[in-house]
């Protein structure tokens, strides 16, 4: 299995911080954020990972990261021209992914949780975060544990079942991007995607355990920030 990392998008909602630099290389406590979802991966035994990033600062994302060596990853760029979606930075990743399973990431999802991505095969996997600000996310609404629905930021969430920012996808995840249409806010949705495997009976949800944050808004990087400061202090003792 290989691994993305999505760290495109204009991160207008972290204005004016993100006015000069890119969102995903702002500080979560002690690490540029795009450490976080890396880590991640690289903790499920990825080693193999993409990064797709706007046009701006990609230059930044090499300068940081280079080729992986010093991580023990290999590393790969793409650049997203336009902030076209979650689902249309993932389309960028078809010939890195050359048929291989994936394992993707948002830029700005901090987990406290490791995972074992070893057991997937096909269909796709998502993981859920029983949250109490629902309508900022993908909603899920589970029948017998199963996921029946996802609605992308729903006014009145049916749930507090949030879809986090990591995804497990086998190789017919390109197909299903190319059947999208942009959503009312002008991009290609990866709920779209994930709503299409719904459909087709091949999407298996589990649950996050630990914290997990988004670090999008200026509450909830201040959050994620927090949160990993804590953690810190409480292996210091
Ligand atoms: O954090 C989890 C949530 O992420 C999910 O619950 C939602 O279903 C999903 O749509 C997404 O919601 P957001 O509105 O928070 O996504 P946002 O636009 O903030 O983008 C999240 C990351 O995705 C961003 O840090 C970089 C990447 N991205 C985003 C866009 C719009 C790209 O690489 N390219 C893009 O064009």
């Amino acid at each position: 299995m290989k691994g993305v990392v999505l760290a495109g998008g204009n991160g207008t909602r972290l204005l004016p911080m993100t006015k000069v630099t890119n969102k995903h290389l702002l500080p979560v406590y002690d690490q540029p954020m795009i450490m976080y979802p890396l880590k991640t991966l690289m903790a499920g035994g990825i080693d193999d990972i993409m990064i797709v990033s706007g046009k701006g600062h990609a230059g930044h994302f090499l300068e940081l990261l280079g080729s992986g060596h010093d991580l023990g990853v290999r590393l790969s760029y793409a650049v997203q021209e336009k902030a076209g979606g979650i689902a249309e930075a993932l389309a960028l990743t078809e010939d890195f992914a050359d048929d291989a399973s994936l394992a993707v990431i948002l830029g700005d999802n901090i987990f406290e949780d490791t995972f074992d991505f070893s057991t997937f095969t096909t269909g796709a996997r998502i993981y859920l975060k029983s949250v109490k600000d629902a309508a900022r996310f993908g909603v899920a609404t589970l029948l017998d544990d199963k996921v029946t629905e996802i609605i992308e930021k729903p006014a009145q969430p049916k749930t507090d079942l949030a879809v986090t920012g990591l995804y497990l996808y086998d190789h017919t995840v390109f197909d299903k991007v190319r059947t999208l249409t942009p959503s009312d806010r002008g991009e290609l949705e990866i709920t779209d995607v994930n709503n299409l495997y719904i459909k087709e009976q091949s999407l298996a949800a589990g649950m996050v355990a630990g914290f997990w944050s988004d670090a999008g808004t200026i509450e909830s990087l201040y959050t994620a920030s927090t949160l990993v400061r804590d953690k810190h202090a409480s292996h210091r003792g």
